[in-house]
């Protein structure tokens, strides 16, 4: 069974990640995956320690050993980005920075929201999954703060995202498998 992690891009007090990303769950039903929620609250890393860069593969520190562990069970990712000074969060980058062999041919669709639905951030992190070796979808789901919640906390999304979001769910489930020779061919080799 293709395995999707649903990455929550925000750890902070009252974060609206964690409702952008239940209701991604909750729209999986019918895709040929299972699906689960990675919650960087619950694998909390500190700010990247390791000696060597992640392309080495030498992972020493226990949390990092853990934390690629966990990206290593999953085919392809939905990350459920924040826009945070027209950027991804740094918690975010902080854990994508971590691993690299165990992002390397997997397929990822971005689920965004801000004033201007967090697109700038999607941008941003489309730049990194290419240095990542993943497959960005084209489809992307893009939730307004204005119209998107009830007083920019309250998670009441417009219908018409539920269309992108499957076109999203169904381009990562689909590059997911169709990526599974590769990483089964092993890890790819890092170039300049
Ligand atoms: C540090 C910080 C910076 C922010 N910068 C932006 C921004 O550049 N653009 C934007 O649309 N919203 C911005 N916001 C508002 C966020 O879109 C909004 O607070 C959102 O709920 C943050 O995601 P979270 O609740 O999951 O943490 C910012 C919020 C924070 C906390």
């Amino acid at each position: 069974m293709t395995r999707i992690g649903i990455i929550l891009g925000s750890t902070r007090p009252n974060r609206n990640s964690e409702s952008v990303g239940r209701w991604v769950l909750e729209h999986t039903a019918g895709h040929d995956a299972s699906f689960e929620i990675i919650d960087l609250r619950e694998h909390a890393l500190p700010f990247f320690d390791e000696p060597l860069p992640p392309m080495a593969g030498q992972y020493q520190n226990p949390h990092t050993r853990a934390w690629a562990e966990l990206i290593s069970s999953f085919d392809g990712f939905v990350v459920v980005t924040p826009e945070y000074n027209h950027a991804p969060s740094a918690v975010l980058k902080n854990a994508l920075d971590y691993l690299y062999a165990e992002w390397n041919n997997k397929a990822v669709g971005f689920v965004s929201y801000g004033m201007l639905g967090g697109v700038r951030a999607t941008e941003q992190l489309r730049l990194v999954a290419g240095e990542l070796q993943m497959a960005d979808v084209r489809a992307q789901v893009a939730l307004s703060m204005v119209s998107d919640f009830e007083n920019f906390s309250e998670f009441r999304p417009a219908a018409r995202h539920e269309g992108d979001l499957q076109a999203l769910l169904g381009q990562v489930v689909s590059w997911s498998r169709a990526l599974a020779p590769l990483r089964q061919a092993g890890p790819v080799a890092a170039t300049v």
